[in-house]
């Protein structure tokens, strides 16, 4: 009786990894965070330039679990910093208006 418990133990171990042998194929799961909708028309250009650009490297989400209420200068050297030391592609003027928007939706 050990003796087959056994037996059957050593076959689940040879076997198994022959089972998973065939190539896997992943679906990736659609991003789900989406950024905040602009508070006023003013921010509109803002909450667009952000969707377009803020979205090629990570997910909205980053955005979304800083803390609440840090204000635009925290927003301004955020977005500095992803073109500075991230080389996100991403112009001056667009950067600016951004930054803006994420002050005053976040
Ligand atoms: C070129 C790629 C790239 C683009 C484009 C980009 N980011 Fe990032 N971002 C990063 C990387 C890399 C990190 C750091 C990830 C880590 O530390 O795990 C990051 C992290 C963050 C964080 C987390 C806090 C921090 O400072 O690490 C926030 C918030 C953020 N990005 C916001 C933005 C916003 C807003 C935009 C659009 C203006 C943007 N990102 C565009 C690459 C990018």
């Amino acid at each position: 009786m050990h003796k087959v418990y056994t037996l059957s133990a050593l076959l689940a171990v040879v076997l198994a990894p022959a089972a998973q042998a065939s190539p896997d194929t992943y679906a990736l799961p659609e991003p789900t965070a989406q950024f905040k909708p602009a508070p006023d028309a003013g921010h509109a250009v803002g909450f667009q330039a952000a969707q377009e650009n803020c979205v090629t490297c990570h997910s909205a989400d980053y955005v979304a679990m800083q803390p609440p209420g840090k204000g635009a200068a925290f927003w301004d050297a955020e977005v500095t910093k992803m073109v500075k030391v991230y080389h996100a592609p991403i112009e001056p003027a667009q950067a600016k208006v951004i930054a803006a928007y994420l002050g005053a939706a976040y």
